[in-house]
């Protein structure tokens, strides 16, 4: 059997580990030769192909990134791209196609699917936002990340006086915000799921700061919104996937806050560097389990499904399954981190 591997949308710790797992695995115990794609769904329109050994994939456990190359193309938007998909999977004899990648990388893979091409998903966003796996690989190595730099972040602003904004990834969803939050102490907590009151949070934190506060971290999702009318947002681009390029929402934050507050106030984004670097031992082994049960699902010659962890177990759904619900946080998650403010 020949397997094809390609890695789609935002990089993540743990890309690695899945190509590794599935390699050793699909070639070294079943016997079956693995065929990477560059660049994700951009690299199979174009062709570019490359064959994956054991020993041309050694190393790549705790290794960042991906050294498949991954892009955000989607062969549905140009006509005749999915045709110049297709061309390449048949001039490389592909019988089957496992895609690591969100919701947009898994719903093209579906659609391939029901259009006759057998792919097999694995799930993968720093974000954690897919509903049918309980955790997606790459999320445990941002929230530690986060929590590192929040934790470090306390002992300047409280040297200062000051108030810092943290800005996270998270597009639709707050769970890195809110485990980070958690985890590294955060007074205040903003997430894309509850639309934020910027009075509110002035209030909140001159109460904080009356109390005997001197500082304050106020950690704050990328996808976060002002509730309507409330603070300017600004217009961004768009990829093609139609989701908008965000970033900056700390910045306008942190003036909002200080005009009300009068408090000394600073920015961090930690945008990309929650995606780069090493993987933790959680994402490794996550990973390596989702890899290796991709590859088994290949060989059994099952079709449209996708890895994922289910408690403690990987089990496999149907790829539209992952592509359904949204995981965001429920408001009671954030109510829960809220007994911490103040
Ligand atoms: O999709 C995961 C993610 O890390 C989001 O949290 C973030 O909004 C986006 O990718 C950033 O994408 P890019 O690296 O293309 O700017």
């Amino acid at each position: 059997m020949r397997i094809g591997l390609l890695n789609g949308g935002g990089d993540c710790p743990g890309l690695n580990a899945v190509t590794r797992a599935v390699v050793r695995k699909g070639e070294g115990v079943l016997g079956h030769q693995i065929v990477g794609f560059r660049h994700g769904w951009r690299g199979l329109i174009a062709g570019e192909a490359i064959e994956l050994t054991t020993d041309s994939t050694r190393g790549l456990l705790y290794r960042g990134g991906t050294v498949l190359g991954t892009s955000r193309t989607n062969p549905y938007k140009q006509e005749g791209d999915v045709d110049a998909v297709r061309d390449t999977l048949a001039r490389e004899h592909i019988d089957v196609l496992i895609a690591v990648g969100g919701e947009d990388t898994l719903g093209v893979a579906h659609r391939l699917s029901e259009d006759g091409v057998a792919c097999v998903g694995v799930p993968k966003t720093i974000d954690n936002d897919l509903g049918a796996t309980d955790y997606t690989f790459g999320f445990d190595t941002a929230v530690q990340i986060a929590t590192e730099a929040i934790d470090r972040l306390h002992t300047t602003a409280e040297s200062h006086d000051r108030v810092i904004v943290v800005e996270v990834m998270g597009r639709h969803a707050g769970w890195i915000a809110l485990h980070s939050g958690l985890a590294g102490g955060a007074d205040a907590i903003l997430i894309p799921e509850v639309a934020f009151d910027v009075e509110e949070l002035a209030a909140q934190l001159q109460h904080r700061h009356a109390r005997g506060a001197n500082s304050s971290i106020v950690v704050v999702a990328e996808g976060a919104t002002p509730l309507e009318g409330t603070m300017a947002t600004q217009d961004a681009e768009l990829d093609e996937f139609g989701h908008v390029r965000l970033g900056g929402i700390a910045a306008r934050l942190a003036l909002e806050v200080k005009a009300r507050t009068g408090f000394d106030t600073r920015v961090v984004v930690l945008g990309h560097l929650l995606r780069g670097g090493t993987p933790t031992a959680y994402d490794r082994i996550l990973a390596t389990r989702l890899g290796l049960a991709a590859v088994d699902a290949a060989h059994d010659g099952v079709a449209d499904v996708m890895v994922a962890l289910r408690g403690t177990d990987i089990v496999r759904v149907p790829l539209a399954d992952a592509l359904d619900t949204l995981k965001t946080v429920p408001p009671e998650r954030l109510a829960e981190a809220e007994v911490f403010f103040g």
